[in-house]
């Protein structure tokens, strides 16, 4: 939830590269939290950790920075806060610091023994200032490394973060600066991320590559229960007991720092959204080799495999549960074999039933989403597969997964998910095809056209965003007071519905519900008030459609209780141009890829809703981008 950003630069050259870094990776983190922001820096001769912190968004610290300069530095650390611990205020920020003030310490996680740590040293005569766990973390690290200092003469980072990180349990990213040591930084983590940037002459950490990528793009992957020691020209690895880690993964980065600015747009979910129908485009790229067979991008699940599989259970929270909801219909009418979709912070504690032939998809945008990673690993242990669909390279979700199916998303920095869910629904569709090609449901030719409709629908995207955006302004504009939203939808209409609801009430705080249309007569007709507005995804009008009567008729029963009707409907529908108020139209295109583009004028109408409310809509409170604790 946090993000961390490290520095390590030319020890005989103090500078004030490290609070750069710091503060440029900060502001590429930002989205992670954005309670509070601190920094600490080391360098040779200073007696003691020079931290700035403060409270709020990271330019309360910029501005603090500005008004009264931080000194020249070797090494720098950084940090911007989602509390999990204590209320967001200067003191409860990171970095937090050793009795003596010489070593400091962030943290992105909960450490769960926080309390009896706490107790312990306040027995022995250590105060605290805040109400975090960081501190506890902090004060015993001053502890150790004035142990070690006993020990051995000399102060050893490297090895005090270890000792902690054996006594901490919970969840952890450390990074640890300490004044007598200016040439390092020391990381550790359990069950949260950290990746290493491998600069020249200097070296960079970040809790994902966004932290550095302005800077290098050589990236290198920091296991679970490993810690490093990063310096100038030197990353070494090991485990919490201090053994080497032979030939960590390093891989590049296949982004440009660019991918993660607004690039003129006036936010970054605008961009996004708009980057939606690309999103779709890079995420099918080179799907089909030269023998017509599809690719998946890492597999480390045999095809005899696949081929037994009896069972998919797709686990993921949020936007990505609802991506799977709508990849369930089509994997389903391809593959033939039942699709269960799951939350994942629900999954692991009602002993599902797993087997071996059982295939588990975990869907996440991040790859850090601790309920989905805690879930797959769970899925793993019961001897099932597990294929995770990602769009962040090395995050430790695909890390753990036997297979993995990248979404080519691009970088998206926005809180709500937007290009993330298309790029997602579209990799479940390439892993239905997959299926349907390892187990021979569907003929080739079958497959191929499937495929070639769905490459034709950034095309349709991209007619929603050319032609709908006023239209779906104007709705906005009109709702703007709505005390509520209900969305309803049906087969994968019903999914996207909750999506669109989702949007809305998190970056518009506006209430609302999203429910399967069937569903509207057993009970949420009763919240249809005069003048309230209902938005409605109506399927398309034939063939095996017969939900388009039924759907229209339950727009006609809501109108004829006053509620301001919304469409979602097919260019031409003239039922939706008689029933509803304002319809928001989409291209024609085959009914189990109209997700793609029926949710695209729901992401753009919440976008909407919430400027005109004035509210941030990158940032919405409470909320950070990737949930890296339970
Ligand atoms: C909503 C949103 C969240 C995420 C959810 C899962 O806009 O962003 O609901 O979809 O927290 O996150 P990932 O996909 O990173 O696992």
């Amino acid at each position: 939830m946090c993000g961390i950003v490290g520095y390590a630069g030319n020890i005989d050259a103090a500078c004030g590269k490290p609070l750069e870094v710091c503060l440029q990776g900060l502001a590429r983190l930002e989205y992670r939290g954005y309670d509070s922001a601190g920094v600490a820096l080391s360098a040779p001769g200073m007696d003691h950790v020079e931290v700035r912190k403060k409270a709020g968004r990271l330019a309360n610290l910029v501005d603090s920075v500005e008004r009264r300069p931080m000194p020249a530095a070797t090494v720098g650390i950084g940090h911007t806060r989602w509390a999990t611990n204590g209320v967001p205020s200067d003191v409860n920020s990171h970095p937090h610091t050793s009795r003596d003030g010489k070593v400091a310490i962030i943290h992105n996680g909960i450490i769960e023994n926080a309390s009896q740590l706490r107790l312990d040293l306040q027995a022995e005569g250590y105060r605290f200032s805040s109400a975090t766990d960081t501190e506890v973390a902090a004060k015993l690290l001053g502890k150790i490394v004035d142990a070690i200092i006993a020990e051995e003469g000399a102060p050893d980072l490297f090895k005090a973060v270890r000792r902690l990180a054996r006594m901490l349990e919970g969840a952890f990213t450390i990074l640890a600066t300490d004044c007598r040591q200016p040439g390092i930084v020391v990381g550790a983590r359990h069950d949260s991320p950290l990746v290493v940037g491998l600069g020249d002459g200097e070296n960079f950490l970040g809790s994902d590559v966004a932290a550095f990528v302005a800077y290098t793009k050589r990236a290198l992957e920091v296991d679970q229960d490993q810690a490093v020691c990063v310096s100038a020209d030197g990353v070494t690895v090991t485990d919490f007991y201090g053994n080497p880690v032979e030939n960590p993964t390093t891989y590049t980065i296949d982004w440009d720092a660019s991918a993660a600015e607004k690039g003129g747009w006036e936010s970054f979910m605008d961009k996004e959204i708009h980057e939606d129908p690309a999103a779709v485009q890079r995420t099918l790229l080179g799907r089909l080799d030269a023998h017509g067979d599809i690719n998946l991008d890492e597999v480390r699940i045999e095809e005899h495999d696949f081929k037994a599989i009896d069972k998919i259970i797709v686990i993921a929270c949020g936007t990505a549960a609802y991506a799977g909801q709508v990849a369930r219909y089509a994997i389903e009418h391809w593959v033939r074999i039942p699709v269960e979709v799951e939350l994942a912070h629900e999954f692991r504690y009602r002993d599902p039933i797993l087997t071996p032939r059982t295939l588990v998809v975990a869907i996440s945008q991040s790859g850090e989403t601790m309920d989905t990673l805690m879930a797959l690993r769970h899925a793993r242990e019961q001897g099932s597969k597990v294929l995770a669909i990602c769009n962040a390279q090395g995050a430790s979700i695909p890390r753990e997964s036997d297979a993995v199916l990248y979404t080519h998303a691009g970088p998206e920095v926005a809180v709500a998910s937007t290009k993330a869910f298309v790029a997602q629904i579209t990799a479940a569709y390439v892993l239905g095809l997959y299926l349907a090609q390892v187990k021979g449901t569907m003929y080739r030719d079958e497959i191929q056209t499937t495929l070639d409709a769905l490459k034709a629908m950034p095309a349709k995207i991209q007619w929603i965003l050319d032609t709908q955006t006023k239209t779906v302004h104007a709705a906005a504009a009109q709702m703007a007071d709505a005390r509520s939203v209900l969305f309803l939808g049906r087969h994968v209409g019903y999914p996207v519905a909750m999506e669109g609801a989702l949007k809305l009430k998190e970056i518009a705080y506006t209430f609302t519900e999203g429910f399967a249309a069937g569903e509207l007569k057993h009970g949420p007709i009763a919240l249809v008030d005069e003048g309230e507005p209902v938005v409605f995804i109506v399927p398309p009008e034939r063939g095996r459609d017969v939900l388009h009567a039924k759907v229209v008729s339950g727009i006609e029963e809501v109108k004829a209780r006053g509620a301001f009707i919304i469409a979602v409907a097919e260019e031409g529908d003239r039922d939706a141009q008689r029933y509803a108020d304002i319809v928001f139209w989409r291209p024609k295109c085959p009914t189990l890829l109209s997700p793609l583009v029926d949710v695209v004028p729901l992401q753009l109408f919440a976008m909407d809703m919430a400027k005109l409310k004035g509210y941030d809509v990158d940032k919405p409170r409470n909320l950070a981008k990737s949930v890296t604790v339970e």
